[in-house]
């Protein structure tokens, strides 16, 4: 490599673009930063203990589901980080590193929670496939080899559709719909039963509101890659039903409609990039991608 290439890969010659989503996802990244280890989980193990074995039961599988979720996630985010860092990328390549950092805090802040209280999440068999405590559904391998193979695809392959099917099922599916309608159930659960884990809701509140921003980028690469290839909607629509057919037919009476409007809400914001230039996606404002989060938050 001669110095002027190393320049140009390891300086980018624009600076930054501070006006960029990726950015500005960045800087909300750092000034919304948290700890799990400053949550006081006291209230939450005097919770713990005075709850019936029944209770304890239905908590650890619905905090193993979410706790096996986020260790997917981070061990799989990895191919993406590598692939989009070497089509140069920066401010793409600097949010991405707040979104490893985040999914890793994630694993800790629910791993924590479960040897605060002290509940072992191996007492129990099975594990929760999609993190909202019902074992799975549908495409249930989903963390046990679906979302590992669509990741490690972009180790070998950089084609748009490598890109897209990575943040269709890891943003759009599993971020987007499998997680939320999770954090629905969740709130279910916990009101039905008095409310209690103050620490814990107060965990998994700042754990959505990371959440809204790794869906805002996965939407925006999606978008991204849709305005400059089109012609590869039918991928993304086949895609859609192998992963939301199967879930959707396993979900719990009642929320069924709930995560059919997830559903169909990804899709459509997608789809809106087809007839955007990719200037277009790229001027997108964040406060636009973030209002297509609204069901993440209701
Ligand atoms: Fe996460
Ligand atoms: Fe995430």
């Amino acid at each position: 490599m001669t110095d002027t290439q190393a320049r140009s890969r390891y300086t980018s010659p624009s600076g930054i673009d501070r006006d960029a989503l990726p950015w500005r996802l960045w800087e909300k990244a750092k000034k919304l930063f948290w700890d799990p280890s400053d949550l006081d989980f006291s209230k939450d193990k005097a919770d713990w203990d005075a709850m019936s074995e029944e209770t304890r039961a239905m908590m650890i599988l619905g905090a193993r589901g979410f706790m096996v979720g986020e260790e997917a996630v981070t061990l799989d985010i990895l191919p993406l980080v590598r692939a989009i860092s070497d089509e140069g990328r920066l401010e793409e390549t600097v949010f991405l590193t707040s979104f490893v950092l985040e999914e890793a805090k994630h694993v800790d802040f629910f791993r924590t929670w479960f040897d605060a209280v002290g509940a072992d999440p191996s007492s129990l068999p099975g594990l929760g496939g999609y993190g909202d405590g019902n074992g799975g559904g549908g495409a249930a391998d989903i963390f046990a080899g679906e979302l590992e193979r669509v990741m490690r695809r972009l180790d070998n392959d950089r084609s748009p559709e490598a890109f897209l099917d990575a943040g269709i099922t890891y943003n759009q599916f599993i971020e987007g719909v499998a997680a939320i309608a999770g954090y629905k159930g969740w709130a279910k659960f916990l009101e039905a039963n008095g409310n209690p884990f103050p620490a814990f809701q107060e965990g998994l509140a700042l754990v959505q509101r990371d959440e809204r921003r790794h869906i805002a980028y996965g939407t925006y690469l999606c978008r991204r890659v849709l305005a400059a290839h089109p012609e590869l909607w039918s991928f993304v629509e086949q895609r859609w039903a192998y992963l939301t057919k199967p879930y959707l037919e396993n979900r719990v009476a009642g929320r069924g409609r709930y995560v059919q409007a997830l559903i169909d809400r990804r899709l459509e914001v997608l789809r809106g990039a087809l007839d955007l230039s990719v200037q277009e996606v790229e001027d997108t404002t964040l406060e636009d991608l973030e209002a297509t989060n609204e069901l993440v938050a209701s």
